[in-house]
């Protein structure tokens, strides 16, 4: 697994996450893009936005590797607050798919979510024809709960979900 370090988005980073969010392949199974940079910045606005709001509802990290720089996005969405559940997501730039990137954020989250956070469940969700994804979840030890059916309308039509969660101290 390759090291990262996750920081505070900024405003800067939006080219960078333009390269892959403008890609079909980054896109593939994602409910959003390709994007146009207009939608690129958007997203690195409203994360911003989302920085600044207290209870915590959403943080969005750039993942950092020595050498390459920003090589990917980490986001932790807090649903409940009061029953302390959040979920995970992440992208890596096309370039440094395959490398353990994905895996390493996906740790990450998982590590300021129960940790930095105090949240007792993390769950993440995936295509199951996103099969990079699936077993990002996996290698992170996260348990397959069930697949949701027609989650989210796509390009090419509805898909389904898989549901994988970590519960604290269970
Ligand atoms: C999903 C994503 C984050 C994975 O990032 P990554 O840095 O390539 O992930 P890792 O290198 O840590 O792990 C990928 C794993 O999938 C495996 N994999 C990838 N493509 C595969 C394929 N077609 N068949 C079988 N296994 C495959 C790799 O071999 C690796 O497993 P391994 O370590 O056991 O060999 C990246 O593909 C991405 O950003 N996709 C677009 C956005 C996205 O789908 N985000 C997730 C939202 S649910």
């Amino acid at each position: 697994m390759q090291p990262v370090t996750l920081r505070p988005i900024e405003m800067r980073d939006w080219q960078r996450i333009h390269e892959w969010a403008s890609t079909d392949a980054a896109c593939r199974f994602q409910p959003w893009g390709p994007n146009q940079p207009e939608d690129s910045r958007q997203f690195v606005a409203d994360a911003l936005v989302a920085w600044q709001q207290e209870p915590i509802r959403r943080r969005v990290w750039a993942a950092e590797a020595d050498g390459p720089g920003l090589v990917g996005l980490g986001e932790l969405v807090v649903n409940s607050a009061k029953h302390r559940q959040g979920e995970i997501g992440y992208a890596v730039h096309l370039d440094w798919w395959g490398r353990g990137y994905g895996e390493a954020i996906a740790r990450a989250l998982l590590h300021r979510g129960f940790g930095e956070l105090g949240l007792h469940r993390i769950t993440a969700t995936c295509d199951p024809r996103n099969v990079a994804s699936d077993r990002v979840l996996q290698k992170v030890g996260m348990v397959h709960e069930g697949t949701l059916r027609g989650t989210h309308l796509l390009r090419d039509g509805w898909r389904d979900s898989n549901l994988y969660a970590l519960v604290a101290d269970a």
